[in-house]
């Protein structure tokens, strides 16, 4: 196991990645946290940060437990951290150090530069350099502006680079981190997604015993692999609930329901379209539209999970992203741009003891494990789609007439993207409903009907997103499609707005 000691970086998940990728498990902790118990980590990476050593509020945790007694890493903060507080020198550097530059004198009899080439790109990153190494150091390799880019400690197995080797623009950052893992800290590379099957079916066997679990599924990724993993583990006693909102996609409902019976698990669809499309009837307020939702889903669910007698668990499709305690740099609250949650009381089923088995992966490992359960491709690869689903993709306010017409061009603009192979091409997409009418022309006769939006972005994990440079071919067959085929609908636009400053969903 590795430890990844978060001083605030924006690399600081992508390093974990990383590791992963090596097949090496590694969790993150913020710097101020640092485990009592050191016994079960193999190595210590040092992060990044928007801070300077040399400022007041600088992150400065007790490495005592870490340095020279278990391999140390330290990434650019972390370099400068393990220089500016062992002897060294760490000071403002005349050029900001951006972008990519050259590594040369590298001591390539080191294990740590172990087959790296002279020359190779790195990605720098800081104000600060390095000015003075600390005591007991070696240099290891520099770069054209930064003499001290890659430093040891002798006699301990602590290193220090200056450069990021964690981003995509590091060439051989991968093998770097690989060679300090592997040959310095002797990890092995088992952590592999079967692996996970096994240990994690095995520990959930261990845990639950007979009890009886329930879980939401929500036809996504995440609450699908959760589902097979736990079923995996505990068979019938696992109780799914896949509740129909009414504002799903076209056929979603029972498309998704026979898919889950068909992998043999014990789930009950809940056709509960009404009570929310009553409960929105007539509310136009992007948020209040939103807390319906949330209520009405507690609500069924609540009713649902009284009817699994003597349930204990609660299991739920929680990832690492969600869970990782992030380092606050600035301190303050984050704005609520939208509620994504709004639990107001607590529900009897959230009294039941919580189980996340996903709760250490990243979105791309959850995939993985999804693969290693034979769950298939296009259940694997489907885009987000929100839980408040259709309702925030409709303008105004939500009638069943509109959600019919929504589901009609979602479908026509969803199918188009894969049998013109675009699907897997764009992160997320999907069609909005204006709520405005404009004059068209069919045939000789005015129309004064419908607008509706497409819209596909790239992106990561939604936090930052670019829209599609779709085919214009596409564009314009897919229009003409919409036109033709939905009554109601005689214009149609394609969104060009990336995030931020817009959002993905419109509400
Ligand atoms: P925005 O619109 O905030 O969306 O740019 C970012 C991502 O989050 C999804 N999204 C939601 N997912 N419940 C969800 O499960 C929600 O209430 C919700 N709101 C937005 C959105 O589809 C996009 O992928």
């Amino acid at each position: 196991n590795v430890l990844i000691l978060d001083f605030g970086s924006q690399y600081t998940q992508l390093i974990a990645r990383r590791v992963r990728e090596l097949n090496i498990f590694c969790e993150i902790k913020p710097y101020n946290k640092v485990p009592q118990d050191m016994s079960v980590y193999k190595a210590v990476i040092l992060s990044g940060s928007p801070f300077s050593v040399r400022s007041e509020d600088a992150p400065h945790p007790d490495l005592s437990q870490i340095k020279g007694k278990i391999p140390l890493l330290g990434v650019c903060y972390g370099a400068q951290y393990l220089a500016h507080f062992h002897g060294g020198l760490v000071a403002p550097s005349n050029t900001r150090e951006y972008g990519r530059a050259r590594l040369t004198n590298i001591k390539n009899d080191e294990r740590f530069f172990y087959e790296i080439t002279d020359g190779t790109q790195v990605w720098m990153s800081h104000s600060d350099t390095i000015q003075k190494l600390p005591e007991g150091a070696v240099i290891m390799a520099s770069t054209g502006d930064v003499e001290n880019a890659a430093y040891r400690i002798e006699g301990e197995d602590t290193y220090a680079i200056q450069f990021h080797p964690e981003v995509y623009h590091t060439t051989q950052g991968k093998l770097i981190l690989e060679n300090f893992l592997v040959h310095i800290a002797g990890l092995k590379q088992s952590w592999t997604p079967d692996a996970f099957v096994e240990t994690t079916v095995a520990a959930l066997k261990e845990k639950i015993g007979d009890d009886k679990v329930i879980l939401g599924l929500s036809g996504g990724v995440d609450s699908t692999v959760a589902a097979v993993l736990l079923h995996k583990a505990i068979g019938k006693h696992l109780h799914c609930i896949f509740v129909n909102n009414g504002l799903l996609r076209k056929n979603e409902f029972q498309d998704v329901l026979d898919q889950y019976q068909h992998m043999g698990l014990n789930v009950k669809g809940v056709d509960a379209s009404a009570r929310f499309l009553d409960a929105l009837a007539g509310v136009s307020d992007p948020e209040k539209k939103r807390k319906i939702i949330g209520k009405v889903f507690i609500d069924v669910f609540d009713d649902e999970s009284h009817l699994v007698e003597d349930a204990k668990w609660l299991a739920q499709g929680t990832i690492y992203p969600d869970v990782i305690e992030s380092v606050s740099v600035t301190g303050g609250p984050s704005a609520t741009i939208k509620s994504h949650h709004n639990v107001g009381g607590l529900p009897d089923f959230m009294k039941l003891n919580v189980v996340e088995p996903l709760k250490m992966l990243f979105k791309d490992e959850v995939r993985r494990v999804g693969a290693s359960l034979h769950i298939d491709d296009e259940r694997l690869g489907r885009h987000p789609f929100p839980g408040p689903g259709l309702a925030i993709r409709i303008l105004g306010d939500i009638t069943r007439e509109k959600v019919a017409i929504l589901q009609e061009v979602d479908a026509i603009f969803i199918n188009g993207l894969r049998e013109w192979g675009l699907y897997d091409k764009v992160w997320q997409a999907g069609a909005m409903l204006l709520p405005v009418n404009s004059v068209g022309v069919m045939g000789d006769e005015r129309t004064y009907e419908k607008c509706v939006v497409l819209r596909a972005v790239e992106s990561t994990d939604g936090m930052t997103a670019d829209w599609v440079d779709l085919p214009y071919a596409f564009l314009q067959k897919t229009s003409n499609s919409i036109i033709n085929k939905v009554p109601g609908v005689n214009r149609v636009v394609y969104d060009i707005s990336s995030k931020p400053p817009a959002t993905i969903e419109w509400e």
